[in-house]
C-alpha cells in the first residue's frame, strides 16, 4: 500500500485547469458562439474518458489471459473488471439522451464547421474494437474502407500494432480450447452428450410425424424441412470438418474445440468449478451485446440529427451505422451455442472421476 507524502490539492491532484480549459468551441472562432457546441464537446470528450477505462480494464484482462495458464484465482477478479465495463457502457447509452436535448437545427448551426472529422476517427473506439477481436479482416468491405481510411497515418499504424497482438476473442478461444474438464481419460463429453440430443431430436421427430396428418402438403413440407435443418446443424458440432467448413464460409468463428468446451461450461454451468468460466463467458455476450445496443441506438439519434443526409466522415448516415450494428458483433458465436442447449433435467450426468475435479468435495 502506498503512503502519502504531503499535502494535495482537489484541483491539482485531478488536473482540472488541463480538463476544464480543454473545450473550445470551434464557433466562437467564427462568431458568433453556438451555445450547444460546449455541450456536442463536452458529451464527446466523456466518452472518450470511459473509452479510455474500458481500455484500462481490457489491456488488464488481455495480460491475464496472455498467460500460459490462467491462474483460476484471477478469473473472479477479471469478471469483475467486465462487470464494471458493463455499467460504464449503461452510462454511454444513457448520455445519448443528454445529446438528443440538442435539436437538429441547433446542431446545424455548428456542423459544417466540423467536416471531415467524425467519430470514425475516435481511435479508442477502435482500439476497443480491436481488443474486443474486431479486427479489419473480420469487417464488410465498404467498413473496412471507412475504419482505416479516415484515420491518420500515425493512428493507422497504433491501431495495425495492435491488430498484431492477440484480441481477447482469441485469448479466449485460446483458454477455452485448455479447458480440462471435457475430455478426461474414458470421457468425452461429447459422445455422452450426442446421445442425449440424438434422443432429443428422436422426440422432435416423433412429435412431428405425429402432428403431420393434421397439416397440409405445404405445411407438411416445412415442418420435415426444419428437422432436417436442425439435424444438420447439430451434425456440424460432432464434426470438426462441416464445422471448419462454416468457420471458412464466415459463419463460425470459434475453433471446433474451443466451441465444444464452451458449450461444456454453458450446460454444466451450476458445477462450483465453472460457475467463474461460465460468468465470464456471460460477461463477453453481455458486453457483445451493450455495443451492438449502443450503436444501434446512436444510428437513431444520427437519423433524427441528420435525417437521411450523410455523415460528416462521408458515410451514408443513419443507414451505414445500422448495417455497422448488425454486422460488427464479435462474440456471436456463443450467443449462438444457445442451439445447441438442453433443459437441465436431461444433462447427462458426469462420470464420478469428472464430477471430482468440478466439485468442491
Ligand atoms: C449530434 C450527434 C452525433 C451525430 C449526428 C453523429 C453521427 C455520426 C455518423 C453519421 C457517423 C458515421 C460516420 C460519418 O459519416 O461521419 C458516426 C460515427 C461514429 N460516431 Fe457519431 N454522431 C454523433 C455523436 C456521437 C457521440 C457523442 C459519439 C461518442 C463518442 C459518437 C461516436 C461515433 C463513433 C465511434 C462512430 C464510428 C462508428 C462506426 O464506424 O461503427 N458519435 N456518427
Amino acid at each position: 500500500m502506498h503512503k502519502n507524502r504531503g499535502p494535495i490539492y482537489y484541483g491539482d491532484y485531478l488536473k482540472l485547469d488541463a480538463l476544464l480549459g480543454s473545450q473550445e468551441p470551434l464557433s466562437k472562432k467564427y462568431s458568433p458562439e453556438c451555445h450547444d457546441e460546449t455541450l456536442f464537446i463536452i458529451v464527446h470528450q466523456v466518452y472518450e474518458l470511459w473509452f479510455k477505462q474500458i481500455l484500462h480494464e481490457l489491456y488488464l484482462i488481455n495480460k491475464v489471459f496472455s498467460q500460459k495458464v490462467v491462474p483460476d484465482q484471477e478469473l473472479a477478479s477479471i469478471n469483475l473488471k467486465l462487470e464494471r465495463v458493463e455499467k460504464i457502457q449503461s452510462l454511454l447509452l444513457d448520455q445519448l439522451l443528454v445529446i438528443e436535448t440538442m435539436t437538429p437545427m441547433d446542431f446545424l448551426e455548428f456542423r459544417d464547421l466540423l467536416v471531415p472529422a467524425s467519430g470514425f476517427q475516435s481511435l479508442q473506439f477502435r482500439k476497443i474494437e480491436v481488443l474486443m477481436g474486431l479486427s479489419t479482416q473480420n469487417r464488410t468491405a465498404v467498413d473496412r474502407d471507412y475504419f482505416m481510411g479516415r484515420l491518420s497515418e500515425n493512428d493507422k499504424k497504433e491501431l495495425l500494432d495492435i491488430e498484431d497482438q492477440p484480441s481477447l476473442f482469441v485469448l479466449l478461444e485460446k483458454w477455452l480450447e485448455r479447458l480440462p474438464f471435457a475430455n478426461v481419460e474414458n470421457y468425452s463429453f461429447w459422445s455422452d452428450y450426442q446421445t442425449t440430443i440424438n434422443q432429443m431430436l428422436k422426440e422432435d421427430e416423433s412429435l412431428i410425424m405425429k402432428n403431420l396428418a393434421t397439416l397440409g402438403p405445404k405445411e407438411k413440407e416445412a415442418q420435415l424441412a426444419n428437422l432436417e435443418a436442425t439435424k444438420q446443424t447439430f451434425a456440424t458440432l460432432s464434426n470438426e470438418g462441416e464445422h471448419n467448413k462454416l468457420i471458412e464460409k464466415g459463419q463460425r468463428r470459434l475453433s471446433h474445440k474451443a466451441t465444444l468446451h464452451a458449450l461444456f461450461i454453458l450446460l454444466y454451468r451450476d458445477e462450483p468449478m465453472l460457475q467463474q468460466p461460465f460468468n465470464f463467458l456471460t460477461h463477453l455476450m453481455n458486453i457483445d451485446e451493450n455495443f451492438t445496443t449502443w450503436r444501434y441506438r446512436h444510428s437513431i439519434m444520427a437519423q433524427r440529427m441528420l435525417g437521411t443526409k450523410i455523415g460528416t466522415g462521408g458515410s451514408s448516415g443513419h443507414q451505414y451505422l445500422k448495417m455497422a450494428a448488425e454486422n460488427n458483433r464479435v462474440y456471436n458465436d456463443l450467443f449462438n451455442l444457445a442451439t445447441f442447449l438442453v433443459p437441465k433435467s436431461l444433462l447427462p450426468e458426469l462420470p464420478a472421476e469428472v464430477a471430482k475435479k468440478v466439485r468442491f468435495n
